[in-house]
């Protein structure tokens, strides 16, 4: 049994733990990050890819900001599509001087990983293929987190637990059923997200809403695009074949005169439930949760990520403030402060995906509804205005 020691102890390496153990580490705190997929696996692994302006913000002043500056792709607006109609959602005229940037998220894990193990933390150790995470100790505020790499098993003591595994992780289930409430909803549908080798057909996002459901053109670069459709929840992937694929996106999205869709080869597909989680409190003791861990929202409203990094600015904030000034303030409102963000966040997601999918249980009065209230955002002012708000993220929340 190896027994190893460090400051924060944080379990998974996605956008959530990574990013915090680097701010903790810009602040010279150490931590140790330990994470159940290989460095390849975590490194490949296609998810979102819209980040807010706060976000962008955060990741600069990490110090691993510089690809994402150069290579990421600055939106001033995103497109909504229904019916015949093609209607801009512009952030300029909506919401002055904001705007999101498209990076992949798995871009911003290279980055962070690459940082970690090569910058001036380079001592800073990320343990990666860690698997039988356990945990004890959370109650005598010393706790321990136990986990095997290479057939050892080590014990890592630590002052802060971080569960930063996504909603898949096991550290939700160190909180005690008494107290803990969860908030959940599936959604009667799911994504089916491609990537494709093909220069993007618009400049911006395109969210579309057609009577054979949701359709979304998103990008990561001038020559690599991003699709997702939206198909039943037990959809089998075998049956789309690249074809398929592009027929159902041109047929979904092809609906404006003079716009026709790019077509390529096919990199990568897969499937992704949409559905809403929340866990309340993000805190047990030295046991804190961040992203994915405690929250899931649909994509839609492109916020998952966002949340995450959210999440860890003002956590690294509270644990410095806890280490350098002994105050213990922001930690014990860190639960309550993320939750009132959270829920507004959800309650944004939600409508999105609302508004832009077909319910199987609407009828065709909820159907004329959902076309109406889409008129209603696109072409009312405060409509568009309070999407705009939301979608390139709210200020002071
Ligand atoms: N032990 C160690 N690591 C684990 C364990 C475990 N038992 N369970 C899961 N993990 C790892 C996963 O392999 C993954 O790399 O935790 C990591 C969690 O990362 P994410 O799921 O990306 O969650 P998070 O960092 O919170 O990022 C959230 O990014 O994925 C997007 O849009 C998505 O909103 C999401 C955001
Ligand atoms: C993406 O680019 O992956 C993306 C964009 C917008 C969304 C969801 C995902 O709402």
């Amino acid at each position: 049994m190896a027994e190893l020691k460090t400051r924060v102890g944080i379990i998974g390496a996605g956008p959530a733990g990574l990013l915090l153990s680097h701010l903790l580490a810009r602040a010279g705190l150490d931590s140790w990050v330990l994470e159940r997929r290989s460095r390849a696996h975590v490194e490949s692994r296609v998810r979102a890819g819209v980040l807010e302006q706060s976000a962008v913000d955060t990741l600069c002043r990490a110090g691993v900001g510089e690809r994402l500056v150069r290579e990421g792709i600055i939106h001033h607006g995103i497109e909504l599509r229904f019916g015949d109609r093609a209607q801009r959602i512009d952030f300029e005229q909506l919401v002055p001087g904001r705007n999101i940037t498209v990076y992949g998220q798995r871009e911003i894990v290279k980055d962070l990983i690459e940082a970690r193990l090569a910058g001036p933390n380079a001592h800073e150790p990320v343990s990666f293929e860690a698997t039988e995470v356990g945990l004890t100790g959370l109650a005598a505020e010393e706790p321990v987190v136990h986990f095997t790499v290479g057939g050892q098993r080590h014990r890592l003591a630590c002052d802060w637990v971080i569960g930063c595994d996504g909603f898949h992780g096991v550290s939700r289930d160190w909180l005690p059923k008494a107290g803990v409430k969860t908030y959940e909803r599936t959604f009667p549908f799911a994504w089916l997200g491609v990537l494709a080798n093909v220069e993007p057909s618009s400049r911006e996002l395109v969210y579309a809403l057609h009577e054979r459901g949701f359709a979304l053109h998103s990008m990561r670069s001038n020559d690599i695009s991003r699709f997702y459709l939206q198909v039943s929840p037990d959809e089998d992937l075998r049956a789309w074949t690249d074809e398929r694929i592009w027929a159902e996106l041109t047929c979904r999205l092809a609906t404006v005169p003079g716009w026709s869709l790019r077509t390529g080869p096919i990199l990568e597909k897969n499937l992704a439930p949409l559905r809403s989680f929340v866990v309340e409190p993000m805190r047990h003791g030295r046991l804190l949760l961040a992203g994915d861990a405690a929250h899931i929202v649909p994509a839609t409203g492109a916020k998952g990520l966002n949340l995450a990094v959210a999440d860890v600015r003002l956590l690294s904030n509270a644990l410095v403030a806890w280490y350098t000034h002994g105050s213990a303030e922001l930690l014990d409102q860190y639960s309550e402060t993320c939750l009132r963000r959270v829920w507004r966040v959800q309650q944004f997601s939600c409508w999105m995906t609302r508004l832009l999918h077909r319910f199987p249980s609407d009828d065709a009065f909820e159907r004329r509804i959902q076309l109406a209230q889409l008129e209603a955002v696109a072409t009312s002012r405060a409509g568009a205005t309070s999407l705009a708000e939301n979608y390139v993220g709210l200020e002071h929340v």
